[in-house]
């Protein structure tokens, strides 16, 4: 096996995705204690602000962006090569989770079983569901009392659209978990709140008639789980990996993510089943990992926030071939050569000059203008990856410069942010002084103005817009395409690659003229493909 096979086979990128306390940043945690990463808890710094205030976001940011280690966690655990990508806690940057996403080769999705499945828990798995990411779930919080876990995997089933195959059961549930059975290696893994698990607690039982269940959980737990694992077997196929890899069912385990309980089965789990480096596509052709030649894409931009360095990070995926430092590459969209000094590998806490790095590893490189969101990099060869959607905003503005004495920094500003995917930037054809933003939250706009404010010295203005529904839109009729931009010229707008945007006021109107406009594709995400081809 050459190094790059043998490097390929190692690497395993993840992300934890999650609606916001269900307890992913406890449990990235746990996973980096096990994987022997950070020796203390309370290192990972949890992505979200009790109060959506923009100080309180701004400071956090702020945190993070100095230690931009903890977006990318690498750590080696039982001969693999660990990348856990940290994903925004706050609902209004969920495009930048959704980003992250094609940058990962599976997910670990976290359910908070007193809560069950939630709003952004279903948007974030129709995203894995377009690109057949594999998912792991980890039911969360089995130390409280939640809901009956053959409902939690019935609502999983349902709403996420995925098959669900339990690999652990719990017995018990809030005061009275005593921990769970381990279906696929027969073994009964005990529950003593506050402590790590000890070898001690892990109790193999073949069969569950052993009277050895009774004495370790009690008389009316043994028989439910006898019960349970009855039921479970008529109603739930055994896992097989196949289908995980092909993104169609997921394996389901339980734990308590605070108590330790249920990771290191989880992070073992993911250490033998979760994939290697896959394919990705670009517009031209599917690229596989083990090619010689190098190739990669930028999916996250982020700025240091440091005024006095206006420098930013650009974390860029490493799809084929092996990235070396120094060495020069093609920058496909500029067309332009681009070499670095000091790409950036993460290892948990800390960040560290690599010189070389393989398929499925992140590298951060200091940026200051050249990338955007999307950008891909290749030894010579014109190919753009796939993938990196913009996905339609939910709230639209138009902005103004508020300070006609800054017009020069008001612009740049505004273009780097937006390159930087803060905000979404839309002009109307033949009239490029007239900005719309597209944000997916209120808070982005508040961000936005305070990141021109302080990082580039202007003011900017929102005034109200009364279209509030986005599609992207194309057609095989050029003919009839330009038609219906003529006819519906005040509705449309231009994103900053140059792509139609038909915007409608009400869901109704926008059914309206889709039935009357057949030859017009419409599309809710930037990446056209996607919707047709699910
Ligand atoms: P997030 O990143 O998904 O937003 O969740 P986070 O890990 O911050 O966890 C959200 C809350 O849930 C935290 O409590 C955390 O302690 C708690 N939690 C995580 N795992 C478990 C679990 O297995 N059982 C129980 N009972 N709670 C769990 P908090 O009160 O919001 O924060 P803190 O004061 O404990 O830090």
């Amino acid at each position: 096996m050459n190094e790059l096979d043998e490097q390929l086979r190692r690497r395993l990128t993840f992300a934890i995705i999650s609606h916001p306390d269900s307890g992913k940043t406890t449990i990235t945690e746990k996973l980096l204690l096990f994987g022997g990463a950070i020796h203390i808890a309370g290192a990972v710094k949890s992505g979200k602000t009790t109060r959506a205030s923009v100080s309180d976001f701004m400071a956090m940011e702020k945190e993070r962006g100095i230690s931009i280690s903890t977006s990318v966690m690498g750590f080696e655990y039982a001969g693999r090569k660990i990348n856990i990508l940290d994903t925004p806690g706050h609902a209004d940057f969920s495009e930048d989770t959704y980003r992250g996403l094609s940058a990962v080769d599976s997910a670990l999705l976290v359910i908070d079983s007193v809560k069950g499945v939630e709003e952004r828990t279903r948007k974030l798995c129709e995203v894995c569901r377009m690109r057949h990411t594999p998912i792991a779930t980890f039911m969360n919080k089995l130390d409280r009392e939640g809901k009956d876990p053959i409902e939690l995997l019935d609502e999983t089933e349902r709403e996420l659209a995925i098959g669900v195959r339990p690999v652990t059961w719990p017995i018990g549930q809030g005061k009275s978990f005593k921990g769970v059975y381990d279906l696929v290696q027969k073994r009964l893994l005990l529950f003593f709140p506050g402590e790590v698990q000890r070898p001690s607690d892990i109790v193999t039982i073949r069969d569950l008639s052993d009277p050895l269940l009774e004495q370790k959980v009690g008389e009316s737990l043994a028989a439910k789980l006898r019960d349970d694992v009855d039921l479970l077997s008529g109603v739930y196929p055994p896992f097989d990996a196949a289908e995980y890899l092909a993104g169609k069912a997921t394996p389901v385990f339980f734990g308590s993510a605070i108590n330790n309980f249920g990771i290191r089965e989880l992070l073992d789990a993911m250490a033998s089943l979760a994939p290697a480096p896959t394919p990705k596509h670009s517009e031209e052709r599917v690229v596989q990992p083990g090619e010689d030649k190098f190739s990669g894409f930028v999916f996250k931009i982020h700025a240091n926030m440091n005024p006095k360095h206006r420098d930013r990070v650009a974390f860029l995926r490493v799809c084929s071939g092996i990235f070396e430092r120094n060495k020069t590459y093609y920058h496909v969209r500029s067309g332009k050569p681009f070499r670095t000094a000091n790409p950036t590998a993460f290892m948990a806490q800390d960040s560290e000059i690599v010189n070389q790095a393989w398929p499925g590893d992140i590298v951060g490189i200091h940026d200051t203008g050249t990338f955007k969101i999307g950008d891909t990099v290749t030894e010579g060869e014109s190919i753009n990856f796939k993938g990196i959607p913009s996905f339609a905003p939910q709230i639209f503005r138009y902005i103004v410069n508020a300070d006609p004495l800054k017009e020069k920094q008001y612009h740049k500003g505004l273009d780097q942010l937006a390159e930087e995917g803060v905000v979404q930037i839309f002009s109307k054809p033949h009239q490029p002084n007239v900005r719309v933003l597209g944000v997916v939250g209120q808070l982005q706009l508040e961000v936005l103005q305070y990141r021109m404010e302080h990082e580039y010295g202007a003011k900017c203005a929102y005034r109200p817009i009364d279209l509030s529904i986005a599609h992207w839109i194309a057609s095989d009729d050029a003919k009839a395409l330009k038609e219906f931009i003529d006819e519906h010229s005040r509705r449309v707008l231009v994103d900053i690659r140059g792509t139609n945007i038909f915007m409608s006021e009400s869901s109704w109107q926008f059914e309206r003229i889709k039935s009357n406009n057949s030859a017009i594709r419409f599309y809710s995400t930037s990446e056209m493909v996607e919707d047709r081809d699910p």
